[in-house]
């Protein structure tokens, strides 16, 4: 009777704007899938903006969603699992323990975990929380760390090509079959020239992937990608949640295509073809703002705002991204310039 997809999307909720579940859900939606959210906190907005009010919700008070879940049978409805920010250790714990169960119960439920650690060099959670989520990638079929998270999990430090590609051997090592690093700065000479969409700068933002093969073999692919220089947030949970869709659809597929990239490449050139438009649709509106501010043409916005008002118009423009939710749009070389 029950032939949906049903994703467990476990994150944080914002009230007002997009990241975590906020950010994760729509896509999801928009793609078929019911999403069953259970949120880990509740903010009145993300933590990017000077204050916000709200609160974590304790460990015990998500074992009883787990409970109540269990007891109505609802736990087996899931074929797939998405789990973002946590933060708490004791708090992973018990989530990991509930996706454990469902796991057992339902090899085929596809887990895709985002370890969200941290960010731009540094982590904003206590680093108990390192060795949990390297015991998890075994039990996880995709992991998507930025790279900070992918330098933490595998104890790295990524500044070269090379660097990358020894670090996803580390992440497969920790059980992970997909590993996709979202965002990686290269330098350009690392890089194969046709791939270089951003001339300007020399240092590159990649994502990278790797897969293992059925013979026991990796594979791996690039994808580089142009970057707008604004403030966002919420595209990692956006990337992740369509991981989930993507990397599903292109399993189904993968045995009739004959292609030569690999399901997970094929999944994620998708993704990072819809968050480009998102965060190129977003990166307009933020300068927009900042020129009927100044009454100029506006300089791209650099490091972090410190004004609300200006961090409300960075908001991911996920609703307004529909579009390049369902239909990702392969642009030639010609439309990047
Ligand atoms: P977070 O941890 O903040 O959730 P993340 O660090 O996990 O996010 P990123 O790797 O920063 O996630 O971003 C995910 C994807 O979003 C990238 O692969 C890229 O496609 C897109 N993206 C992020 N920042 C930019 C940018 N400045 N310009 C263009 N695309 C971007
Ligand atoms: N959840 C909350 C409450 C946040 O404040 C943030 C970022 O500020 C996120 C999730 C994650 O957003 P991002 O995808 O940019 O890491
Ligand atoms: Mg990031
Ligand atoms: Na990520
Ligand atoms: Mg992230």
């Amino acid at each position: 009777i029950f032939d949906s997809q049903r994703v467990l999307s476990i994150q944080s909720h914002v009230v007002s704007g997009y990241a975590g579940n906020k950010a994760a859900t729509f896509p999801l939606q928009t793609l078929g899938y019911d999403v069953d959210v259970l949120n880990i906190l509740q903010f009145s907005n993300h933590t990017g903006y000077p204050s916000w009010g709200g609160k974590r919700i304790p460990p015990e008070e998500i074992q009883d969603l787990f409970d109540g879940l269990k007891k109505n049978g609802l736990m087996d409805e899931y074929t797939h699992i998405l789990t973002g920010y946590i933060g708490n250790a004791a708090t992973l714990e018990t989530c990991v323990k509930a996706i454990r169960e469902i796991k057992e119960r339902r090899k085929d439920v596809i887990y895709v975990c985002d370890p969200v650690m941290g960010d731009d060099g540094s982590l904003y959670v206590s680093s108990e929380v390192i060795p949990l989520y390297r015991s998890i990638a075994g039990l996880a079929d995709v992991i998507t760390p930025n790279q900070t998270e992918a330098e933490a999990l595998a104890n790295t430090k990524i500044e070269t090509l090379a660097d990358a590609q020894e670090t996803i051997q580390h992440l497969h090592q920790l059980g992970a079959p997909h590993v996709v690093i979202t965002s990686v700065h290269l330098p350009q000479q690392d890089i194969p020239k046709q791939l270089i969409v951003n001339p300007n700068s020399d240092k590159a933002l990649v994502c990278i992937g790797s897969s293992i093969l059925e013979n026991g073999q990796t594979k791996q692919f690039l994808v580089s990608f142009p970057t707008f220089q604004g403030y966002f947030t919420g595209t990692g949970d956006m990337f992740s949640a369509l991981v989930v869709a993507r990397l599903t659809e292109q399993l189904k597929t993968a045995n009739e295509s004959g292609d030569h990239l690999s399901p997970l490449a094929q999944a994620i050139l998708k993704v990072v073809l819809t968050l480009n438009a998102v965060t190129e649709k977003t990166w307009k509106r933020q300068k927009e703002y900042v020129k009927l501010q100044k009454g100029e043409e506006a300089a791209d916005i650099e490091g972090k705002p410190d004004s609300a008002k200006l961090i409300r118009q960075c908001e991911l423009m996920v609703i307004q991204g529909k579009q390049a939710i369902e239909n990702p749009h392969l642009f030639t070389r010609d439309e990047i310039k």
